[in-house]
């Protein structure tokens, strides 16, 4: 099978999810905590090189401060508790995002996460948390900005690589597939300018129910796509038609 190299998931359907048993939206975001173990697991097992989780997303600070306050707690809890299991399993942790708004304890937590697993090779673990696709591409557009009005590059040599390259995602593969849960079919601000030609799976499954079989699912679906980026199938050229 035709295995993605790198699968990018918007984890969706938490509230939905716990609403639908009567129960708060605190609880539907620690069952998706146990689905996160299981499609890391899974990644590994079926062959992913990169998997990125969008976690929180620049516009969820909108919502009520209790519920930002869990989702901020749920990723201390997960780096406190998984990274030395990520670590043996020779996982290598990356963040996206902006990180000047996130308070110092989270920061000093993703750092040591990043840090630690530096050297790791198995599958790189990429959280995308405070992220936001525009704002990644306004964070290069500054950045860029700044090197030319300190005269050390020629606004007129910036080409799609070099912003590439001054993004958080730099040195990462574009995801080959986005999934999504919950049966929304929208990128939500995502990797909006890495998702150029990704191929997109929209499953039904809320995201606490993500598992094994459904990250399967994905994956056959995706075998079946033919990708083309702009040209022409393959079997085409070969006919020469
Ligand atoms: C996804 O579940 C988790 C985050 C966005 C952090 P939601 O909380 O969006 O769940 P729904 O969409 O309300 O069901
Ligand atoms: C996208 O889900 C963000 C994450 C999964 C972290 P949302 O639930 O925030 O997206 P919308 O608001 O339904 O588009
Ligand atoms: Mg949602």
């Amino acid at each position: 099978m035709n295995t993605p190299q790198h699968v990018a998931i918007i984890m969706d359907g938490n509230g939905r999810w716990a609403e639908r048993r009567g129960q708060t939206r605190t609880t539907g975001h620690r069952k998706g905590v146990e689905a996160v173990r299981e499609a890391v697991r899974s990644a590994g097992e079926l062959g992913v090189k990169y998997l990125t989780l969008f976690a929180f997303s620049s516009e969820n600070w909108r919502r009520p401060e209790d519920e930002v306050n869990d989702l901020m707690g749920l990723l201390k809890f997960f780096i406190r508790r998984d990274l030395a299991e990520l670590h043996r399993e020779k996982v290598r942790v990356r963040i996206i995002g902006d990180r000047r708004t996130l308070k110092p304890d989270i920061l000093s937590l993703l750092t040591e996460a990043e840090d630690l697993t530096r050297a790791n090779d198995a599958l790189e673990l990429i959280i995308a948390f405070n992220y936001g696709g525009r704002d990644d591409i306004t964070r290069a557009a500054r950045l860029l900005a700044a090197k030319a009005a300190r005269g050390e590059i020629d606004p007129g040599s910036i080409s799609e690589d070099s912003i590439s390259s001054s993004m958080d995602t730099a040195g990462i593969p574009d995801p080959d597939l986005i999934i999504r849960t919950s049966g929304e079919q929208r990128i939500s601000n995502f990797l909006i300018w890495q998702a150029a030609y990704s191929e997109f799976v929209f499953l039904e499954c809320l995201w606490p129910d993500f598992n094994r079989a459904a990250f399967e699912d994905a994956l056959r679906e995706y075998g079946n796509r033919n990708r083309r980026f702009g040209s022409v199938a393959e079997r085409d050229l070969a006919l020469g038609s």
